[in-house]
């Protein structure tokens, strides 16, 4: 396995394995690895035949006093995880490298869709996103790139990005890979008391039971919502960030439940915010 720090050395190495005919798939991560990563790099595995996987906590998509310089990071532990999945190279660039002047290029989400769920308590997060992804995309060069589901706002922004701006690239979504109890994997649980950890299954709990609220046939989404935040409100240390159903093509607001439907939402414990959702098709 390949360790690339480089952008340029990375692009040289795409470049190549490109000219020699094989098909590239990217796992973009910040790192600190885990399942649920690991099952991006095996969908990507199975689409390509070479997977890059890019390692970089990007500053830029961190508002400020979020969790930049608490982010945990352990790059050797990752690095021994992705060799184990056989991965034919890791791009992991030091932040000079990836932004080596003071004044930045920005791509900016498609508008309309950056304000709403994550975008709203978080200004400019997005911005941060759809910047670095694109300088991936043109540093590792991918032919496919698997986003996952998990944060499904942006796997939306990727899409359509990729489409305003002609990236030649295939974006594949792999699904959420969750703890035995429900909770959705994230980087970010290690950030968790024991009590905030098992508070924390409310959240794809109260999910499962909006589900079974809509296979009921409730269809209206001020219904569900509502009864997502009563359970939610039963757990005092919970403090509701948003809870939203909307169109899961567009992301444009619904009152009736119809169709391909998100249902999303973030949830804070203390100073962890945590993210899940589901997808239905009604
Ligand atoms: P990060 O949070 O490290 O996530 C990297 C990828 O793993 C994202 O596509 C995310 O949706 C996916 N992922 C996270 N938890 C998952 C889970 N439980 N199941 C399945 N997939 C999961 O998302 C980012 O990094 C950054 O914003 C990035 C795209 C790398 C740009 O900096």
């Amino acid at each position: 396995m390949k360790v690339i720090e480089s952008p340029q050395e990375m692009q040289n190495w795409s470049r190549a394995q490109s000219r020699a005919g094989f098909r590239i798939g990217l796992v973009p991560t910040m790192g600190y690895l885990h399942e649920g990563h690991l099952s991006l790099v095996r969908r990507a595995q199975e689409l390509c035949d070479l997977v890059v996987v890019s390692i970089f906590v990007n500053p830029i998509q961190f508002g400020e006093g979020e969790d930049y310089d608490r982010y945990p990071r352990d790059l050797s532990r990752d690095l021994d995880l992705l060799r184990k999945e056989g991965v034919g190279a890791v791009f992991a660039p030091a932040v000079r490298a990836m932004y080596p002047e003071r004044e930045q290029t920005i791509v900016e989400p498609p508008t309309g869709m950056e304000n709403r769920l994550c975008g709203r308590n978080r200004p400019g997060h997005f911005r941060g996103v759809t910047t670095v992804v694109s300088k991936l995309f043109n540093i590792c060069l991918p032919d496919v790139a698997v986003f996952g589901q998990k944060d499904a706002q942006q796997a939306l922004i990727i899409e359509k990005m990729v489409r305003d701006l002609n990236f030649p690239v295939q974006i594949v979504r792999g699904e959420i890979v969750r703890e035995p109890d429900g909770l959705a994997m994230s980087s970010r649980n290690v950030y968790l008391s024991p009590e905030d950890r098992k508070d924390a299954t409310v959240l794809y709990r109260s999910l499962l039971m909006a589900r079974e609220l809509i296979n009921q046939g409730v269809r209206e989404t001020s219904q569900v919502k509502k009864a997502m935040f009563d359970m939610i409100n039963q757990v005092s240390s919970a403090q509701i960030d948003y809870i939203e159903i909307y169109n899961a093509m567009d992301l444009s607001e619904i009152q009736e439940i119809k169709g391909q439907v998100l249902l999303a939402l973030a949830v804070r414990f203390g100073s962890t915010r945590l993210i899940d959702n589901l997808l239905l098709e009604v």
